[in-house]
Parts: structure tokens; sequence; C-alpha cells
């Protein structure tokens, strides 16, 4: 085991039998439309590219990156988008993929945002999902796994910017 880590939770296997399943879906959805991906920096990288593999209508990528302001006591606060898109997306079909979406502040800033641009459609799909911590609601129409109130990293995801390239998810191991 990598250090610092306590336990893998989903294994290589587990991740990209999902992903295939998710995006299955996803294309049962769009079929006979062109869907637009669009990821958020850097998190959702990983997963959009496996995503896209699998996918079988025509798919455009783009991308965002944002920044979060924690407030003073840590808990989530105000998020903004610290690089645009490259197009347009009015009158496509938008799907925001994210890493994980666990309060959906950041989720849900990004919709409001997005859905101001006029997509013809405009939906989630989300590798994590951790309902348990959520403050807002946001729809989530795809979702591969839902997971527990323990700190993951791997697939996209880090702990100060470490470990995305793991090809699994891991449990961090708790602040000693
Ligand atoms: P939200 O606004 O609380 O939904 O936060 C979403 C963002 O917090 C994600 O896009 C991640 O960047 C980060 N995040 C939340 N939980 C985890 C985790 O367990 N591991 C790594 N990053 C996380």
């Amino acid at each position: 085991m990598i250090e610092g880590l306590e336990r893998i939770l989903l294994t290589e296997e587990q991740i990209d039998e999902r992903i295939r399943e998710v995006a299955a879906a996803v294309t049962e959805r769009y079929r006979g439309r062109t869907l637009k991906l669009i990821g958020v920096l850097k998190g959702s990288v990983f997963f959009l590219t496996a995503l896209a593999r699998h996918i079988q209508v025509p798919v455009k990528i783009d991308f965002l990156g944002i920044s979060s302001f924690g407030n003073r006591n840590g808990a989530p606060g105000l998020v903004r988008i610290a690089r645009d898109l490259d197009d347009t997306i009015e009158s496509e079909d938008v799907l925001l993929v994210e890493d994980i979406v666990d309060t959906g502040l950041t989720t849900r800033y990004l919709l409001q945002t997005l859905a101001g641009r006029g997509p013809h459609s405009l939906g989630i799909v989300t590798l994590l999902d951790r309902t348990c911590r959520r403050i807002v609601e946001v729809p989530v129409e795809f979702r591969c796994f839902e997971i527990d109130d323990r700190f993951v990293v791997g697939f996209g995801l880090d702990h100060k910017q470490l470990y995305r390239n793991l090809p699994y998810l891991a449990v961090l191991k708790p602040p000693v």
C-alpha cells in the first residue's frame, strides 16, 4: 500500500466495469444527438476520458477550471470560474462531468452558471456521490458509486495535489 493510504476502496477493474455501464446509460439517453462533456479541472479529467471512450454517440469535450475559497472554519465556501470554457454551449446537450459531488455547493454553482448560457439540456454525471454530506440538492442523473464519509483519493481525486494518477480509489489515512 502506498504511504498515506489506508485501504483500496474500489479497484481498477471495479471502476472500469461501472464506467462502462454508466457510459451505456449515457449512450441510451443521448441517442441520435451530439453530446458535449464538460470536465471540471483537474479532478474529473481521468473520469471524463475513461467515460468518453465508452460513449457511443458523437462527443465534444471542453473544460472548466474553478477555484474554491473555504471559509474560516474550513467549511465549503465560494467557488468561482478560474478558467472558462473554450466554446459556447448554446443549444447543445451538455453533461457536466464531476469527480465527486459532496456538499453539492460546487456543482450547484456550476449548474447555475452553465444553465444561464442557454444549453438545450444540462445534466450531471459523477464518478462518486457522497449524499450523506449534501447541503444543497443537485440533480445527479448518472452516478458510478455512492460512498461514505471518508476522504478518498485516486482516479483524479487528490490530497494536496497528490494521488490523482492512481488507477484505483483509496481511503486516505486520517491525520495523526
Ligand atoms: P462540494 O462542493 O462539497 O460538492 O465539493 C466538491 C469538490 O470537493 C470535489 O470536486 C473535490 O475536488 C473535493 N472533494 C470532496 N470530497 C473529496 C474527497 O473525498 N477526495 C478528494 N476531493 C474531494
